[in-house]
């Protein structure tokens, strides 16, 4: 039997519509050659939609997105918007679409590559075999805590205010989906934060231990400050299987987790909320505006984010294995993005990696 899905597409901006014309691709690929059927339908969102609503997300493309059975996103902001405010930023679209669907779990695993391995700054020995999720907590935290603003003093100074803030549901709900895909892994949690320094972080500890004990004792946890959580991942990467942290924390760790892996360019995401409501899948690394345009960008962090989304919301885990044999094979044959490029290695350009991957699904 068909089924069939429909994907919100936000392609954003700088190389988001560059590597999102990759899964495109993909998406033809599939329809042509599964049972399956997805509908795609593009919307704007960052820099993209400043240009044409006057703000970085309309209401009529959150309506669209929340009537999707996933949202597709590339990357937004850039230079040509540096100068608005906060709120009006490319960037505050997609915290504004994290927020309004609630999607407070964010998974970015960070899974080295065989292929990839003289693509890191670490040892070979160290690095080998790592297969690292970090659970980032994303609707919360300094990210959203109120008050914020920048206040003038009248004396020539002024005064930058953000808030870190959590409370216990949000951070036993987030805790929860760390330690059930534990369970499926390799389980064992590190929950990471201040709580040396910082109240939130005194209570973010508390209350995953009590949760630990109520519900998850027979995972693995370990309580981490992030500062040698960040500085592990140098030291001994193989010692984790499961990150929990919060928002700011997770932003900063799993950028650090991406070039374990050789490249921002690999990392994938998935961001959900809760069960049976619309998810976001988007790749870890930014609009790279420097080399926008000019077929340099890597499309796999994002072809991997479609594969987490035929897994995670389409229920397609076939497809996605297959994607991921995909790039694995293509990483294995030497074809690579300047990113990643490496000696006797064949480098290609953004859309010819895209080609590759299909010409490895077709074989
Ligand atoms: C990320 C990005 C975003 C964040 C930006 C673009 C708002 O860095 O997804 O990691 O800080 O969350
Ligand atoms: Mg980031």
């Amino acid at each position: 039997m068909t089924h069939t899905y429909s994907i919100q597409i936000l392609a954003g901006d700088g190389i988001g519509p560059e590597i999102m014309a990759e899964v495109k691709k993909l998406i033809g690929w599939i329809n042509s050659n599964t049972e399956i059927n997805i509908n795609t339908r593009d919307g704007l969102i960052g820099g993209a939609s400043i240009d044409t609503y006057g703000n970085p997300l309309d209401d009529t493309t959150l309506a669209q997105c929340r009537k999707a059975d996933a949202i597709m996103l590339g990357a937004v902001g850039g230079p040509k918007w540096n100068d608005v405010e906060y709120n009006l930023r490319p960037e505050a679209g997609l915290l504004k679409l994290r927020k309004e669907l609630e999607l407070f779990a964010n998974l970015r695993p960070a899974l080295v590559f065989d292929a990839l391995i003289d693509a890191s700054t670490l040892k070979p020995e160290i690095v080998r075999g790592l297969d690292i999720l970090i659970v980032r907590e994303l609707t919360g935290g300094v990210y959203f805590g109120e008050p914020r603003g920048i206040e003038d003093l009248g004396n020539g100074q002024r005064r930058g205010v953000n808030t870190q803030v959590y409370e216990t549901y949000e951070i036993e709900r987030v805790a929860r989906v760390a330690f059930e895909l534990a369970r499926k892994r390799g389980n064992k949690v590190h929950s990471c934060e201040k709580a040396n320094v910082m109240e939130s972080g005194k209570l973010w500890r508390e209350d995953v231990t009590s949760l630990h004990a109520k519900e998850f004792s027979d995972v693995e946890l370990e309580h981490m400050y992030a500062d040698n959580c960040a500085m592990q991942l140098l030291r001994n990467p193989s010692q984790f299987d499961v990150i929990v942290t919060d928002n700011l924390f997770g932003d900063i760790i799993s950028d650090e987790a991406a070039m374990l892996t050789g490249s921002l360019g690999m990392l994938p995401s998935a961001s959900l909320g809760h069960v049976g409501s619309v998810a976001l899948y988007e790749p870890v690394h930014g609009s790279a505006p420097d080399i926008a345009g000019q077929g340099k960008a890597n499309p796999l962090a994002t072809i991997l984010s479609f594969s987490m989304c035929l897994r995670y919301s389409l229920n397609q885990g076939e497809i996605a294995d297959k994607i991921e044999a995909a790039v694995k094979g293509v990483l294995n044959s030497g074809t690579r993005t300047p990113d990643i490029m490496a000696d006797k290695c064949n480098q290609v350009s953004t859309s010819e990696m895209g080609d590759a991957i299909i010409a490895a699904l077709d074989t």
